[in-house]
């Protein structure tokens, strides 16, 4: 099996649009491709990797350089998906070292993602890799009018 990583491209939208939905976040590769747009614009900040398997995108992985006043910088992961029918091959893995390597090439020694309490699976693959469960938190949100 030939597994190829790289950084995300605009031609990507579309391939990563899919993926966000099946990861729960709906979106259409206009939208996304706005988004990307945006997080492309900043490689200092944002690191945006996908994985391809046969040449087709199979998976991707969002980071960013979170600053904070209370606590050091880590890169946070924003988000991280493989296809459903590509999973336990060890995509997940490679796109997640990719990340970590990416923060320790900025000098960030602590990655820190929020995953949601349903996602018992994806918790087992974070611990596997080293990620221990620091807390839980309620999520608030409004909308502005
Ligand atoms: C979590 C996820 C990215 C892991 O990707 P992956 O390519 O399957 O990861 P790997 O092959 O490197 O590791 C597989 C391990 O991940 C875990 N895993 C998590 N969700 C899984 C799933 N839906 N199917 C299979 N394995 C899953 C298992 O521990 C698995 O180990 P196993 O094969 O021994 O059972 C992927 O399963 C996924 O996209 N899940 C849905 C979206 C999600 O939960 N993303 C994380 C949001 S914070």
């Amino acid at each position: 099996m030939t597994i190829t990583m790289r950084p995300a491209l605009p031609a990507d939208a579309a391939a990563l649009a899919a993926l966000s939905t099946e990861l729960g976040y709906p979106a259409d590769s206009s939208t996304l491709a706005a988004r990307l747009a945006v997080l492309l614009a900043a490689p200092e900040q944002h690191f945006v990797h996908v994985v391809e398997q046969h040449d087709k995108v199979r998976g991707w992985i969002h980071g960013y350089i979170r600053p904070l006043l209370e606590s050091a910088t880590c890169v946070e992961i924003g988000g991280l998906v493989v296809a459903a029918d590509s999973r336990s091959q060890g995509l997940g893995a490679h796109l997640l070292q990719a990340c970590e390597q990416w923060a320790a090439s900025h000098g960030i020694a602590e990655l820190t993602v929020r995953s949601a309490e349903q996602r018992l699976d994806a918790h087992r693959f974070y611990q596997r890799h080293g990620y221990r469960h620091i807390k839980t938190q309620l999520t608030l949100r409004k909308q502005l009018p």
